[in-house]
C-alpha cells in the first residue's frame, strides 16, 4: 500500500489559491525614508485605499524599510521611520483587517527570492535603470551594488506574492517592466509558470506624477518640495504661498508655464471642479491673481489632509496597536511568502 503523500506546497497553494481563486493579487510599498506627502497620497495610497474595498483583490502593502538602507540610515532612525510609514499609512485609512500591511523587514523570505533573481538580472540593463542613472548623478560618492540591484528587490517584494497588479506612481513603470523581465526568466528557465506578470494598476487609468510646488518635477521625500499629511496649517500656508509662479498671462488662452501648470494639478487633486473651472477661466481671460490661487490651494490642502492628520496623531500615541498590526501583517505576508518561496526552491531543485 502506498502511503499518502503530503505535499504541505500544494497544501498550502489550494489554501492561499482556493479561497482568493477568483481575486488578483495586488503588492504595492513605500520607501520608508520619511513621512509622506501628498505625491505618495495621490501617486499611490489612494489607490490602495480604492483596491482595499473592492472584493477583487487580496492586497498586500507594506513599508519597504530594507530599501531604504542604499543611503545607510542610523539604527536609531531605522525602526522609528518605518513606524512612521505604518502610522501614515494608517492615518490615511489603510485597514489591516482588510488588506495585508506589513514591514519587509519582517519577511525574510523577500530577501531570499532577491539573492535567486539577481543570479537572473544582468549588470547592463542595471546600469540601464533611469533611477540608478538619476541616483549615481545624486550621490555619486555612495554608488553601492543594492542601489544598483534595488529593481531586483523590488520585483522580489512583487513577486514574492505572485501578484498581478502593482499600485504605483510614473516614476516605478520602469521598475515593473523588470520585474515581470525577471519572473518570465525565472518561468522559462526552470520551465515551471511560478510567477505570473505584474502590471502597474491606477483607477485614473493612466499612472499619474503628483507636482512639486518649485516649479520642477515630482513631488518628491528627497527634493524638500513636499507637503507632509503631517504638516500643520501653517506650514502648509507657508509651503503654497511660496510656489514659483510667474508674472501672469498677458494673452488670453495662453499655454500655461510648468510652475502654473503644477498649481492647477494639485487644485485640481484637492479642490472641487467648480473651483478649478473659477480658476481656470481667470487664467484664460487674464484676471487671475496668483496670490489669490494660491490661498485657495492651501485652504482646499489644509481641509483634505486635516482629518488624516488627527488619525496619525492618535495613531502615534497607540504604540501597542501599531505593534499588533506590525504582528499581525508579519504572520499573513510570511504565510504567502513563505508558500512561493517553497515552490521557487522546489522547481529549482533546492528541496
Ligand atoms: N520603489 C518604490 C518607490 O520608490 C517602492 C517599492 C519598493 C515598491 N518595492 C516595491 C512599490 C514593490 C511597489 C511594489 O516608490
Amino acid at each position: 500500500m502506498q502511503v499518502p503523500s503530503f505535499n504541505i506546497v500544494e497544501k498550502l497553494n489550494s489554501v492561499n489559491f482556493g479561497y482568493f481563486r477568483r481575486m488578483e493579487i495586488v503588492v504595492s510599498g513605500i520607501r520608508s525614508t520619511g513621512c509622506l506627502h501628498l505625491g505618495n497620497y495621490f501617486g499611490a495610497v489612494q489607490n490602495f485605499l480604492k483596491m482595499q474595498e473592492d472584493p477583487a483583490y487580496h492586497c498586500y502593502f507594506f513599508i519597504a524599510d530594507y530599501h531604504s538602507l542604499t543611503t545607510h540610515p542610523k539604527p536609531e532612525d531605522f525602526k522609528k521611520n518605518t513606524r512612521d510609514v505604518l502610522i501614515d499609512y494608517l492615518g490615511c485609512g489603510l485597514d489591516p483587517e482588510k488588506a495585508v500591511v506589513f514591514a519587509q523587514s519582517d519577511v525574510p523570505e523577500i530577501p531570499e527570492l532577491y539573492l535567486i533573481l539577481n543570479m537572473l538580472a544582468y549588470k547592463g540593463e542595471l546600469e540601464r535603470v533611469a533611477s540608478f542613472k538619476d541616483k549615481v548623478r545624486k550621490q555619486e560618492e555612495n554608488v553601492n551594488a543594492g542601489l544598483l540591484t534595488y529593481p531586483v528587490l523590488m520585483a522580489a517584494d512583487i513577486l514574492i506574492h505572485r501578484a498581478h497588479k502593482v499600485p504605483v506612481g510614473k516614476d516605478q513603470v520602469q521598475h515593473l517592466e523588470m520585474a515581470r523581465n525577471f519572473g518570465n526568466r525565472f518561468n522559462h528557465l526552470y520551465n515551471a509558470e511560478v510567477f505570473p506578470e505584474p502590471y502597474p494598476f491606477n483607477f485614473t487609468g493612466a499612472p499619474i506624477t503628483v507636482p512639486g510646488l518649485d516649479g520642477t518635477g515630482k513631488m518628491g521625500k528627497s527634493d524638500g518640495n513636499g507637503i507632509y499629511l503631517r504638516d500643520g496649517a501653517d506650514v502648509i500656508r507657508k509651503k503654497v504661498m511660496k510656489a514659483v509662479t510667474d508674472s501672469g498671462p498677458t494673452t488670453p488662452n495662453s499655454e500655461m508655464p510648468d510652475s502654473i501648470k503644477n498649481i492647477f494639478q494639485l487644485l485640481t487633486l484637492v479642490g472641487d471642479k467648480a473651483t478649478v473651472d473659477q480658476y481656470t477661466e481667470a487664467y484664460n481671460n487674464c484676471t487671475i491673481r496668483y496670490g489669490d490661487l494660491k490661498k485657495q490651494l492651501a485652504e482646499d490642502i489644509v481641509r483634505f489632509t486635516a482629518p488624516i492628520k488627527a488619525r496619525i496623531e492618535d495613531i502615534i500615541k497607540d504604540t501597542d496597536y501599531q505593534q499588533k498590526v506590525l504582528r499581525m501583517g508579519a504572520d499573513k505576508a510570511r504565510a504567502s511568502a513563505s508558500a512561493t518561496l517553497s515552490e521557487v526552491r522546489r522547481v529549482m531543485g533546492i528541496q
